[in-house]
């Protein structure tokens, strides 16, 4: 079927207590083990890519690739580029089918990222692709975009939610004291952070740095009202580490084969991605394929 929307996806999500996960697939077997574990399980999935992914190799087999699992699956797949803060980009990905895109404007100042922010969503929302946005830099580097600063300018939330209002933003992506990547020390997560955006505004909130919490505060932040939840280095890691083990038993028993290295890879991607469709809730929403 044809990709769903990332914003409606979110909207049913917010609507019903729980959250999408949006996960960062590398490649086309994390693709296919992706939808594979949200198909098994009745839940819609937004598939992430990264400008490093994309620009590796290129939109047009990125999103084949995704077709081909959305087309196989009976839940509705998204296709959402994240992080972006490459204008080029952004068009590419539009034009390639994408769901929706991140503009990712944390590195301009508050005049430029807003009125580069309307420009994006004006050249999306023209194509039919939702656009989340970010003005606060969430902390940690994504594949490669992004700042280890920890000193996050935040905005008002009323400002946050007028600047979004006004640029027609779909998804607002805020910062929540969550960061990219493995914790280091416990985060200061701000949910009421969320409670008082949530209260403020319909468009839906969405949670970054996903990786690392317990199921205690992914689900104070989907109780709060976050309605997509952001998982890139639990499904890396779940990745290279099978492809470890496989190849550490390759030396040893002296057999390689790479189908059953993808076999590996592919079942250790679905199990993490499944883990996180039980934690966010979004399992048994839509039928499962018989
Ligand atoms: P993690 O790498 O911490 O899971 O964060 C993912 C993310 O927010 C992608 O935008």
């Amino acid at each position: 079927m044809a990709f769903a929307s990332t914003r409606e996806l979110c909207l049913a999500a917010r609507a019903d207590g729980y959250a999408v996960p949006a996960v960062n697939i590398v490649d086309g077997l994390s693709i296919a083990s992706a939808v594979k574990a949200a198909d098994s399980v009745g839940s819609p999935i937004i598939l992430q890519t990264s400008v490093k992914t994309v620009q590796y190799f290129g939109a047009a087999v990125l999103a084949s690739a995704a077709q081909a699992a959305a087309d196989a699956a009976s839940v509705p797949v998204a296709l959402h580029l994240d992080h972006c803060p490459q204008r080029a980009v952004i068009t590419e990905a539009i034009a390639h089918g994408w769901s929706s895109v991140l503009f990712d404007a944390s590195d301009r100042d508050f005049d430029t990222a807003v009125a580069e922010t309307a420009e994006v969503v004006a050249e999306a929302h023209a194509a039919g692709v939702d656009v989340e946005s970010e003005i606060e830099n969430i902390v940690g580097v994504e594949d490669g975009v992004g700042s280890d600063d920890p000193n996050v300018h935040f905005y008002a939330d009323e400002e946050l939610v007028r600047v979004a209002s006004e640029t027609g933003t779909d998804l607002i992506a805020p910062a929540l004291g969550t960061a990219h990547g493995l914790y280091t020390a416990s985060p200061v997560l701000l949910v009421d952070r969320v409670a008082r955006l949530v209260a403020l505004t319909d468009i839906p909130v969405v949670l970054h740095g996903g990786t690392g919490l317990s199921a205690e505060e992914f689900q104070a932040f989907i109780d709060a009202g976050v309605s997509k939840i952001n998982i890139s280095t639990a499904v890396k890691l779940a990745y290279m580490h099978a492809s470890r083990d496989h190849l550490a038993e390759a030396e040893r028993s002296g057999k390689w084969e790479p189908v059953k290295l993808f076999d590996q890879i592919g079942a250790a991607v679905e199990q993490a991605v499944l883990q996180h469709i039980e934690l966010f809730g979004s399992a048994r929403r839509v039928a499962v394929t018989a």
